[in-house]
Parts: C-alpha cells; structure tokens; sequence
C-alpha cells in the first residue's frame, strides 16, 4: 500500500493510474480518479494542457475531437485544420462539454470497443486544482498517502501560442506543497528541453520523469541522468525479443539503473496485450524479469494485485 514512510514509495515498484481508471471509466474524468484512489495506486496521473484563460485542464490530447461532445455544441470554433483546440476555450466553456470514452472522430469508432460506451454518462472536464483537492481530500478522509504524477503536455506547442504552461503549473504544484521529491508528486514530460528547463534554469527540486518514445533516445541516458530521476519509456524500448518462449531485454533498463534512474514504462493495458498472450505474461515479464521500478497503467486494480502476490 502507498506508505508515509517512503519517500515517494520509491523503494518499491509503483502502480501509476494511467489517466484514472481509464481501462473502467472515460479517461481523465473526476470518476475515473475517484474509482482509481479506491484501487490504491501509488501515483494518479493528470495530463496537463491549458484552457484560454490559463487554467491548465486535466486532459490527454491538445484536441478536444476525441473525447469529448464539442462538434456538436460550438460547431464554428474548429481551426483550418478541422480541429477544436483546448486553447481556444475558457474553463467555463469547457466545463459546458461533456466528455465521453476515446472515439475517432472521422468515424466515429470506440477506440477501445469494450470500455466504457460511449456517450453514456454525464462527464465532465475538470481542472489541475480540482484534481489535486480530491487527491488530497481523499488523502486526508482515508489517511491514505496517494500522490500525484502530472505531465506537462506539448510546451512547444503552448509556446507557440504564447503561453507559458510550466510555470504555471509549478506554481499550483508548490502552493499544494508540492516543491520537493519528498513530497509525493513526479512530474513527467516527453520535451527533454523543458524538462531540463525545469531543473535547471527553473531549479524545481521534485522528482522528475523524462518520457520516451523513439529508439535514438536510448542513447542519451547519461544527457537525461544531469537532470532527471527516471525515465518514461514506451515498455517496447525495454524488449528485444522472444527466443524459445523467454523474453530477451535490452539494456535499457540495467543502463538506467546505473545511472540511478528509476524505470517507469507506458502502458499495461489488458484489452491491448499485442505480443503478450496474457496481461499476466505483460507484467510477469516487464516488473519481474525486465526489473522496471513503476507501470502506468488503465486497469491499477490488476498490476495493484499482482504485485501484492509477490
Ligand atoms: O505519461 C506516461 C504515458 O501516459 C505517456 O503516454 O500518451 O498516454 O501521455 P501518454
Ligand atoms: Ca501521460
């Protein structure tokens, strides 16, 4: 269970909820952060992009199209490119929407056909602060000690249009006591430049995650190491192969280790298993035989059990 006594319980592996209980309830919706904290994760992760008006918006995507009813209710406000920008809406317009599971919005397809149907339901979009009050209200009312893992989303992006989004995320982080490692909070991003920002120019003392996607970032580990605590691998960076039924590892995650960086790769879901036969075989050989410290994961109860059998 999440513990008080370790520092951000990185003495043991973590279970991060990927987006709340995203594989049970439409992603990064207050339900799906409230069944999540029941289900005792470590760490609850907030996607993190700002509205017009600043306030950044607990969400996935840049785009609102694929999650939520904003075709419908404000069909004038796309952009040439035939998309609805989070940017360009206030948090009162936004809370207007309602928001349901994944969809492609062309075909308007489920992504995940057997999650949540979509269009049921009466969610919401919510913003950083309201998250971060049910976390803490939770914490307080269970005597839980269940952190945070925000991840800024696209500064580049938010850069462009002129806004700056980590600082003022960092602000609402450190005025809910977020400001060091010890203070249950990892902060994530996939911008390597912003994230060295964060520490070195900005001077942040929390725990910081660098995200990875591309096989040429393997080799900048030690770059990572100057300014970052672990890092955010695509769980595919962590496998080479599979020879006469056993998995083969690249070293991705001893050359972390030595560095002194925790691993926490993306994403255990068990309706999208791809080369495993099971969500069992997934975590068996990703948390057992790769040795990673952390999972991020849709379905927290499952990785929450199989690791409290070990
Ligand atoms: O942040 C870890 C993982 O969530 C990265 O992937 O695209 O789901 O934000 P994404
Ligand atoms: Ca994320």
């Amino acid at each position: 269970n999440p513990s008080k006594k370790d520092n951000n319980n990185m003495n043991t592996k973590i279970v991060i909820a990927h987006r709340g209980a995203s594989g049970y309830l439409p992603e990064h919706t207050m339900e799906a952060k409230a069944m999540a904290y029941a289900m005792n994760p470590h760490f609850i992760e907030q996607d993190l992009v700002l509205s017009k008006d600043n306030v950044p918006i607990v969400i996935h995507d840049i785009y609102l199209d694929d999650v939520t009813d904003v075709a419908t209710k404000f069909p004038g406000r796309k952009r040439k490119d035939n998309r609805f920008y989070v940017i360009d809406f206030t948090f009162t317009e936004l809370q207007m929407l309602k928001v349901t599971e994944r969809f492609n919005p062309e075909t308007g397809e489920q992504f995940y056909p057997n999650r949540y149907p979509k269009g049921k339901g009466n969610f919401r979009l919510h913003s950083f602060e309201e998250e971060i009050e049910l976390i803490q209200g939770l914490n307080k009312s269970t005597g839980k000690n269940i952190g945070i893992y925000p991840e800024i989303k696209d500064p580049a992006f938010h850069q462009k249009e002129g806004k700056k989004i980590t600082e003022i995320v960092l602000k609402i982080l450190s005025d809910y006591g977020y400001q060091t490692k010890k203070d249950n909070c990892i902060l994530q991003c996939f911008d390597a430049k912003e994230l060295e920002r964060i520490r070195l120019e900005l001077k942040s003392d929390l725990f910081l995650v660098q995200l990875m996607e591309f096989e040429e970032e393997t080799k900048q580990l030690e770059h990572f190491a100057t300014y970052a605590d672990g890092i955010g691998p695509w769980y595919k960076q962590v496998l080479e192969k599979k020879v006469g039924g056993k998995w083969l590892f690249t070293t991705l995650v001893s050359d972390a280790h030595k560095l002194g960086l925790k691993v926490h790769p993306y994403t255990f879901r068990a309706d999208s298993l791809d080369e495993f036969t099971t969500f069992d075989e997934m975590m068996e050989t990703l948390l057992m035989e790769a040795g990673v410290d952390g999972a991020f994961t849709d379905y927290p109860d499952l990785v929450v059990n199989f690791l409290k059998e070990k």
